[in-house]
């Protein structure tokens, strides 16, 4: 055979292995992600936030109940979404911006990369907040990176623009609208007030976002969380977080309208969930529910059985990229890095009769960077488990939540020894205990640690392997911290040992 043909052989089988690897099925995907939003809406029962658009979405899908984040802070998540590892495995150990200037290792495959790959088109549109480029990588990205975050994030007619760009297109797509809204905003720009609920509003210097109707709550007809103090401070700042949460919901209402417009209803997996808990105490930040569970729809215009049904199977955001990538037909091998994760679209089809094994896992390190506080956990449906591994430090506390009236005037009252009319003092949320074991049926408040009790000695057990093998299938490397030290390499390559450090006295 002469070179040339042998060269044009080649050619030709490599282009055959490139159109093997484009997907074949029509599909499409739409992830929307809130920035910190929670449960206010009436598809989680809500009576008084008004979200017409996410209610009508959670009709057309699956409304998950038991729905968790594996981190309750923004870049480690939005990491753990877009690769299906914990942030322990990404390297995304806290935020990315500025000072904190957390990335990923440059040898993570994340999902858009593995899409284009296989021909998929991906954008995003919104919140980025994650890095390096060179792995999180889209076809299209309008975010913080080059544009207002305030634009892409919050005005709601911009997004709409940009979708519409986007979505003019014939290729097989995947587009991330990452919502910056309900975050807070005061301890950025106090001009637009502490939810950034003015930005837009039509008042003199704010501007207007012509698809937002605002809508202003009353302070004392809203519904608290178990987790938020009762007190007129906390109300005010809930209620400027409900108006970007109808904004958001607007938002979302404008979205699925380009999409129906660019005839891409029927033919497009729509997943609708959040980063982390909301910015209140006990929330963002925390392993307990109140930092971990996610509001999650998925809406499949194929699988329609369970359309406004409830699963109450345990469910990890780390679930989602397997679930794209079964939906786009590409097989998880792909992303070189073994995933723990598990697609979900057979969970649209039926629900599981046995779930006594399932079981969610956090990992959270570090927020900003000075606020250094490991935690790992475990929960399933009946238990929790936490390990503090910095236990002897105080729990920290995010800029953006200090300044905020809820904790501003926790503190307050707290050194004027007035009632808090919250759950716990700031003393109990501060100083935890190494180990924190809760059962959920009897105390869904997490209040009642039973670690160390005689009688939950065997659970404990249980859940700790557990947590510890997910740990090693995982490759964290706090496998053994505290109380030992992992050795991984050299004459331990093959056989990783934690070895004692003889400090548990
Ligand atoms: C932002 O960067 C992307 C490419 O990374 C580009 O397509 C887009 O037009 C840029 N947007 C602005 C507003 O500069
Ligand atoms: C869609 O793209 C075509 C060309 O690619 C352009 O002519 C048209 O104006 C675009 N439409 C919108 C709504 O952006
Ligand atoms: C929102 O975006 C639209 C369209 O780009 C623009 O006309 C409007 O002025 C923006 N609103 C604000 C508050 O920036
Ligand atoms: C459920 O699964 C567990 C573990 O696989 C098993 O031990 C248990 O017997 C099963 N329960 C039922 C009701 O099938
Ligand atoms: C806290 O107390 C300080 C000083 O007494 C006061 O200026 C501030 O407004 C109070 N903040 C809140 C949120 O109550």
């Amino acid at each position: 055979m002469k070179w040339s043909s042998v060269i044009s052989l080649l050619l030709l089988s490599n282009l055959k292995l490139l159109e093997c690897r484009k997907i074949t099925k029509k599909a499409n995907a739409l992830l929307i992600l809130a920035d910190d939003g929670g449960f206010e809406m009436g598809a989680y029962r809500n009576r008084i936030c008004q979200t017409p658009n996410l209610d009508k979405l959670a009709k057309k899908s699956l409304i998950f109940n038991n729905a968790y984040t594996s981190v309750s802070s923004c870049s480690p998540s939005r990491s753990a979404l877009l690769t299906g590892m914990p942030a322990h495995q990404t390297g995304m150990y806290g935020l990315h911006q500025g000072i904190h200037h957390f990335n990923s290792f440059d040898r993570i495959q994340s999902l858009p990369k593995t899409l284009k790959r296989n021909g998929v088109r991906t954008g995003i549109i919104g919140k980025k907040h994650v890095g390096p480029k060179s792995v999180y990588q889209f076809d299209y990205e309008q975010t913080e990176e080059n544009n207002s975050i305030l634009q892409v994030g919050r005005n709601i007619t911009h997004i709409k623009l940009l979708a519409r760009e986007f979505l003019n297109n014939t290729e097989p797509f995947f587009l991330y609208i990452a919502f910056h809204d309900p975050h807070r905003c005061g301890h950025t720009n106090p001009e637009y007030g502490e939810f950034c609920e003015k930005f837009g509003n039509g008042d003199t210097g704010m501007g207007t976002i012509p698809d937002w109707h605002p809508i202003y709550y009353q302070a004392d007809q809203i519904d608290l969380p178990y987790f938020v103090p009762d007190t007129p401070k906390a109300r005010k700042d809930m209620v400027a977080q409900y108006t970007t949460i109808s904004r958001l919901d607007q938002g979302v209402g404008v979205i699925l309208d380009e999409l129906k417009k660019s005839g891409h209803l029927d033919d497009t997996l729509i997943i609708y969930s959040s980063d982390n808990g909301i910015p209140f105490p006990n929330g963002r930040t925390n392993a307990y529910d109140s930092g971990i569970a996610e509001p999650m729809f998925i809406s499949s215009p194929v699988t329609t059985d369970r359309h406004n049904q409830v699963t109450y199977s345990l469910t990890s955001l780390l679930d989602i990229v397997p679930t794209l990538l079964d939906w786009y037909g590409i097989d998880s091998n792909e992303i070189k890095t073994p995933l723990t994760g598990k697609s979900l679209l057979p969970l649209l089809k039926n629900e599981p009769t046995n779930t006594t094994t399932e079981a969610v896992y956090v990992s959270h390190t570090i927020h900003e960077v000075t606020m250094y506080y490991p935690m790992r956990a475990i929960r399933t449906h009946r238990y929790k488990l936490i390990h503090n591994i910095n236990y002897y430090a105080p729990f920290p506390i995010d800029q953006d939540f200090y300044l905020s009236l809820t904790f501003q005037d926790m503190l307050n009252r707290t050194r004027n020894h007035q009632p808090l009319n919250w759950f716990k003092t700031l003393r109990s949320y501060y100083e935890r205990p190494e180990w924190e074991l809760y059962d959920l049926k009897l105390d869904a408040g997490e209040l009642n640690n039973l670690a160390g009790k005689p009688s939950y000695k065997k659970i404990f057990k249980e859940l700790q392997e557990k947590l510890y093998n997910w740990q090693k299938e995982t490759n964290d490397p706090w496998l053994c911290a505290p109380h030992s030290i992992l050795e991984d390499a050299g004459e331990f390559q093959d056989n990783p040992q934690c070895m004692g450090l003889d400090n548990v006295f």
